[in-house]
């Protein structure tokens, strides 16, 4: 490694160690929005698509919020002609609607492929009460968001698909406050994720949108979750919003006869450890126990539903709970019936389907999804590797980058560090090797660590081989918990009549996943075995790989790709593809292709050998 890298890595290293100390999550970010006092701006909203960003910039590029923020031009101000001689040459109240939460590309057909800015539009009444405090909060906007109230800029939000909120008090008029968001879903080479990616770039209010309502000093943030490596002991946190004295917080979990006060003095992570009894039931996927929760302060009640569970690695086994594990997963992408996905009834679709397959666990690819899948994963008893968009070509070199990578992971430990069914941070999906790379991961390895000590970490690698022997020693495997790789045998290249006596090899003594393998099939396109894009083909090819996978050592789990046909750019077949990659084991329209029996059929016989 080159003498940069090294000093970069040491100065890394020390700032990490000092972050330790005091847990840093996302920002401000309110936790848990389920249980709040809450008011839903979901719904119809108006939108203009704006592809010179005109509501944005003057004629000759001049950005309205520095040079001009009171102009009539600039469509954050809502503006309406005051007389018939006023030129004004927008208005969002005559302009067409859109539903919130949904992409725009499938609501709108002439918005299909569209990439740019869209303003969307939304009037709402308010009555504050007295010490309350007021947040407007998004489950996610893909790409960019900057938010406006009543003509002031609450601030600009980065990353597709983690959530973020601001708060708008003083800002709430009681009567026809205008919510104004732009959205931009452009893509960019410095952005995470990058310009190349075999998904298709869904823009919009993706997913819910709130106003929180909260008292004057409220429980911002909490943890509840058993301590690494002590089945017997829950290490808390809890962190409250505007503290200025100090303020007793209540934690209990009725079931478990606990109830601790904790003394909070400051607006920082205050830490805590609570014994639990012996009578305890820990979370497992047969037995997915949650217990009721209470955290409160004398101004507020927070209810929670929350597993406690233990994971970690011994040599090459997964343990969960003192008992080690096969994943059998499946990867999902956030897409449904050709859409985004986000509501609960999606998530409870997409799970379904994945328990239908006898699954105990799902990678949910390639970004973080909406927190209805987590949710729904816990109570499910569904084992969940959580990723961010570290995709492909990633500018490893570029410093925003990073920063955007470890935001988006702060924002997705921060809101799901509570779920049970969580198990793996995934930090990358076939990144090309590199220093700069290396450097990048093992930056984004070591904050998780800080933010989370308690889960594992791995990433979807790739591999290289040598005289036919498939290699697994990707240098960041070094630093990851779980070796992951994707390989497409018989897709992109490979024989499948002699995958089953294949050989691989790894020098890590560490559980290995196979995070990716599969094929297109088009759903009702029959054929012999020979035959490319019929479901006897991929029927075939989950055959031949599975049987090779067996054989690799340190094998303790596979995600294949993927449990649905879903929407890219990238693939253009007419009549097979038609914009569609086509790796699902079911088709976007919810048929079952012959593989996804193949799989079923394997999951029951290694929940037998593994049970
Ligand atoms: C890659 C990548 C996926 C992609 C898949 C494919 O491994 O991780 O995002 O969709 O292969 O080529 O279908």
């Amino acid at each position: 490694m080159k003498i940069i890298y090294k000093r970069q890595l040491a100065i890394v290293l020390i700032l990490l160690v000092k972050s330790f100390a005091s847990i840093i999550y996302a920002q401000n970010l309110i936790t848990n929005t389920f249980n709040r006092n809450t008011t839903t701006l979901n719904g119809i909203w108006n939108y203009i698509v704006d592809p010179y960003e005109t509501g944005y910039t003057g004629f000759h590029g001049e950005v309205y919020d520095k040079s001009n923020p009171n102009a009539t031009s600039a469509f954050f101000n809502n503006y309406h002609a005051k007389n018939k001689l006023e030129l004004v040459e927008y208005d969002f109240d005559k302009s067409p609607t859109i539903h919130v939460p949904g992409d725009w590309n499938t609501q709108k057909e002439n918005l299909l492929y569209y990439e740019g800015t869209v303003w969307y539009k939304k009037s709402f009444n308010y009555l504050l009460k007295n010490n309350s405090r007021v947040f407007i909060y998004f489950g996610a906007v893909n790409y960019k968001a900057e938010v406006y109230l009543n003509g002031k800029k609450l601030g600009i939000h980065e990353g597709g698909f983690t959530p973020f909120n601001f708060e708008i008090t003083n800002l709430l008029i009681a009567k026809d406050n205008y919510l104004v968001v732009k959205v931009n879903n452009n893509r960019n080479v410095d952005a995470v994720p990058t310009l190349n990616t075999d998904w298709w770039n869904y823009g919009g209010i993706t997913r819910d949108v709130i106003l929180v309502e909260e008292p004057n000093v409220f429980i911002e943030d909490y943890l509840l979750q058993l301590k690494k490596g002590n089945s017997n002991r829950i290490a808390g946190s809890i962190k409250l919003n505007n503290l200025t004295t100090e303020e007793k917080v209540i934690i209990q979990i009725p079931e478990l006869k606990i109830e601790k006060e904790i003394v909070v003095t400051n607006s920082n992570q205050n830490n805590f450890e609570i014994e639990v009894p012996k009578t305890i039931k820990y979370w497992n996927t047969d037995s997915p126990k949650l217990y009721d929760i209470v955290v409160k302060t004398n101004a507020q009640i927070i209810k929670d539903k929350i597993g406690f569970r233990t994971i970690e690695t011994k040599g090459a086994d997964i343990i969960l709970n003192g008992k080690s594990i096969f994943l059998r997963g499946i990867s999902i992408h956030e897409e449904i019936d050709g859409r985004r996905a986000n509501t609960k009834a999606d998530a409870l679709k997409l799970l379904t389907y994945a328990k239908e397959l006898g699954c105990n666990f799902v990678r949910l690819a390639h970004y973080p999804h909406n927190e209805y899948m987590l949710h729904l994963a816990d109570k499910m008893g569904l084992l969940v590797w959580e990723e961010i968009p570290v995709y492909w070509t990633i500018k490893f070199v570029n410093s925003a980058t990073f920063l955007n990578a470890q935001n988006q992971l702060s924002a997705v430990i921060t809101r799901d560090k509570n779920r049970a069914s969580v198990i793996i941070w995934s930090v990358a999906n076939e990144t090309p090797l590199s220093d700069e790379r290396n450097l990048f991961l093992k930056k984004l390895i070591l904050h998780t660590q800080s933010l989370d000590s308690t889960r594992l970490i791995s990433a979807a690698l790739l591999t290289r081989s040598e005289n036919g022997i498939g290699i697994i020693d990707d240098k960041i495997g070094e630093d990851l918990n779980i070796v992951a790789f994707n390989q497409y045998r018989g897709w992109y290249g490979g024989d499948l009549a002699t995958a089953p006596s294949a050989k691989w090899t790894t020098p890590y003594n560490k559980p290995v996943v196979v995070s990716e393998f599969g094929g297109d099939a088009k759903q009702g396109l029959h054929g012999t075995i020979n035959e490319r894009w019929t479901e006897e083909y991929q029927e075939y090819l989950y055959k031949q790989n599975l049987l090779m996978i067996e054989k690799i050592p340190n094998i303790r789990g596979i995600s294949p790709w993927i449990l649905m046909d879903f929407r890219s750019p990238r693939r253009m077949l007419p009549g097979i593809q038609d914009g569609f990659n086509r790796k699902g084991l079911i088709s976007a329209e919810g048929k079952k292709k012959k593989a996804f029996f193949v799989l079923k059929s394997f999951y029951k016989k290694m929940k037998l050998l593994y049970n």
